[in-house]
């Protein structure tokens, strides 16, 4: 039985809360002078008594006397009890809630000896920091600095050095009072139960603590200098260590973050820390592991979306697709998922120290949605031009859907699946139906999930040829359709509305203001954002001129407006097209791809920036280190 909720916990809990960010989650604030505030939300009023205190985590109303801290807003406002509050709160600021041993006496007992097992494992944390810093740190630091490593990123990440030694770590602990059985069970110390002897586990190693939600260390890896084996030695699975539930630099990904909204998902500890080093921080890693679901709840608590990292490999492959499997039944709406696969032979280490960070950063921006991997994998090998390919390429999809909980997504990827299948959704539903239905029967009866089965196989054979006479504008688009180009194309994905991730930004702009033509209004004051020089841009830019001059407001009048003329064409062509995305996230997806748009706008061409940058030149002293140093870079970049 779950016990209370302890009061230490709530404590942190607050202290780790901003009252002004969460309330302002909910209620548009003004800050005024020492404080914030705007239109009370308990009561009905058209002037600000509604003020919120930073100082002393207090909101209070003037009007209606409502007051409390953080947990009592949420209870509140969100309509919430307690417990659910401190959860709703815990889940924001990516805590585990803690409760009290109560009913349990043996709670207390393991919080005590998870205490000091993560007091040891700081000890050993200081001491490996402190080596790397001494004498015997030498090559550990010429091999850091090799990699690329900036002092900063070694502070920030804790990194440390195990000496060469068999004792070293062992002496030191058992100094400050700590036994070996201790050392052992936290998976310092190797016990050898055939001489009974001990030895440090870690030795002339790279140390990279492995750090809880409180930046507390609870394990490490250790990465050898040279090319021994095994390259990476990490803590065995200890009371405060679970490979499956960890990942490598999230805490450092959110102390660099006061408001994350997107994590990374990569392989190594030197890809989380190269990464770092480049300024992308908001990677973390999986130790050597699988994804687990729990590893999934655990980034989702932080943020609503998660980008994979694969290498471009086969094996890269392999692990996304397993990741796919884990990850859907974690998608309820809202949530995102994406996949990027990297050039063959590269990891995100050695990518970004080629490329760039703002490379690197448009290949996580135009990474897979779900949607794109899953039709893409269930694709795979099949001939979508005969029937039974299809039949495969269908079943194949609709078994991954049967995981993925009811929402928009669902219906929307039923309804691309139509698209591409020729086959109408409703018996998509049905089918859906039937096999989970037939599965439960089956897992109850046997008490094992079955192996996937044939004779729903042969059901969605079935469903094809009952379709294709009434579906002759029913073609299955080729797999290999807009999709993938828009990735080639680099634009980024958004996970509502697959089809329209065929579509450029300007035409995607244009398809959504064909349909919501209000949404203009929303857009910044200049044109800037939208290049006259890619395709649709120019049509873009008159049309979001013409609504901002405010005379069309229904989208048949701007229709009218082009009548006749080749952008009439092209826009009417857009406007036939279904919008998928759902109402509530117009505006923000609108906002998203103005803000690619303008980013993208922004950036020079590298001859372009090599001109300005020499011309510059010209002049002497006129160039700071760091512009010397790009002009390096593009010389040798254009030379080649
Ligand atoms: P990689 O071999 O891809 O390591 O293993 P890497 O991060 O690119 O390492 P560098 O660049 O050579 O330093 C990826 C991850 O797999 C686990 C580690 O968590 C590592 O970061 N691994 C790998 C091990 O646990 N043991 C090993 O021997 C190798
Ligand atoms: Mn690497």
């Amino acid at each position: 039985m779950a016990g209370q909720i302890s009061q230490r916990f709530i404590d942190d809990l607050l202290a780790r809360t901003d009252i002004v960010e969460v309330v302002s989650e909910r209620v548009q604030l003004k800050k005024s002078g020492r404080n914030h505030s705007g239109l009370c939300p308990f009561h009905q009023e058209n002037s600000p008594s509604f003020t919120v205190s930073q100082d002393k985590q207090f909101y209070h109303c003037f009007g209606c006397s409502a007051h409390g801290n953080a947990l009592r807003f949420l209870m509140e406002y969100d309509n919430l009890r307690f417990p659910e509050a401190v959860e709703a709160l815990a889940s924001r600021a990516g805590m585990q809630v803690e409760r009290e041993g109560g009913d349990d006496p043996g709670a207390k007992q393991r919080q005590q000896k998870r205490e000091e097992g993560v007091n040891l494992l700081e000890l050993a944390s200081g001491f490996f920091r402190e080596r790397l810093a001494l004498g015997q740190g030498q090559e550990a630091r010429a091999y850091l600095e090799r990699r690329g490593l900036s002092q900063d990123v070694i502070r920030d990440f804790g990194i440390g050095y195990a000496e060469d030694n068999w004792e070293s770590l062992k002496r030191f602990l058992l100094d400050k009072g700590i036994g070996e059985p201790v050392q052992v069970e936290y998976g310092l110390l190797v016990h050898r139960e055939e001489t009974g002897r001990t030895y440090d586990r870690f030795r002339d190693r790279v140390m990279f603590p492995i750090r809880d939600w409180k930046g507390r260390t609870i394990a490490f890896g250790g990465r050898v200098l040279g090319d021994a084996k095994p390259k990476y030695l990490n803590s065995p699975e200890t009371p405060v260590f679970h490979k499956g539930r960890e990942l490598y630099g999230l805490y450092e990904a959110r102390q660099a973050n006061r408001q994350l909204s997107r994590l990374l998902v990569v392989e190594g500890y030197m890809d989380v820390v190269a990464l770092a080093q480049f300024g992308v921080r908001n990677a973390c890693a999986t130790l050597g592991t699988a994804l687990t679901s729990d590893h999934l709840q655990r980034l989702f608590r932080l943020v609503d979306e998660v980008v994979f990292c694969f290498d471009g490999d086969n094996a890269g492959r392999q692990a996304a697709r397993r990741s796919l499997q884990t990850a859907l039944p974690s998608m309820i709406d809202g949530r995102q998922v994406r996949f990027l696969f990297l050039p063959d032979g590269e990891d995100p280490d050695t990518l970004i120290r080629q490329e760039g960070r703002e490379a690197f950063e448009d290949r996580v921006t135009c990474a897979s949605p779900l949607s794109e991997f899953l039709f893409e994998q269930a694709a795979e090998g099949r001939d979508l031009k005969q029937v039974e390919g299809r039949e495969r390429f269908v079943t194949a999809v609709l078994e991954a859907l049967k995981h993925l909980p009811e929402g928009v997504l669902k219906s929307l990827l039923l309804k691309e699946l139509s698209t591409r299948s020729g086959i109408e959704s409703s018996h998509f539903s049905d089918w859906l139906a039937t096999h989970a239905a037939s599965e439960a029967r089956r897992t109850s009866r046997q008490g094992q999930p079955p192996a996937s089965g044939s004779e729903d196989a042969g059901y969605a054979a079935l469903m094809i040829d009952a379709a294709e006479d009434d579906a002759p504008s029913g073609v299955p688009a080729s797999v290999d359709n807009g999709n993938n180009r828009a990735r080639q194309r680099g634009l980024p994905a958004s996970r509502a509305g697959a089809a329209t991730l065929s579509l450029s930004l300007p035409a995607r702009i244009l398809h959504l203001l064909l349909h919501e033509p209000g949404l203009a209004e929303g857009l910044p004051q200049t044109l800037d954002w939208c290049p006259e020089t890619v395709p649709d841009g120019p049509l873009c830019r008159s049309v979001v001129q013409l609504l901002r001059a405010g005379r069309y407001r229904s989208p048949q009048v701007l229709l009218a407006h082009f009548h006749g003329t080749p952008e009439g064409e092209r826009l009417n062509a857009l406007a036939r097209r279904e919008l998928e995305i759902p109402r509530e996230v117009r505006a923000s997806e609108l906002d998203n791809w103005v803000r690619h748009l303008e980013r993208e706008s922004e950036r020079l061409s590298p001859v372009e920036e090599y001109r300005q940058l020499l011309e510059k030149s010209r002049q002497p002293g006129a160039l700071s280190a760091e512009e010397k140093q790009r002009l390096r870079e593009l010389i040798g970049k254009l030379a080649t």
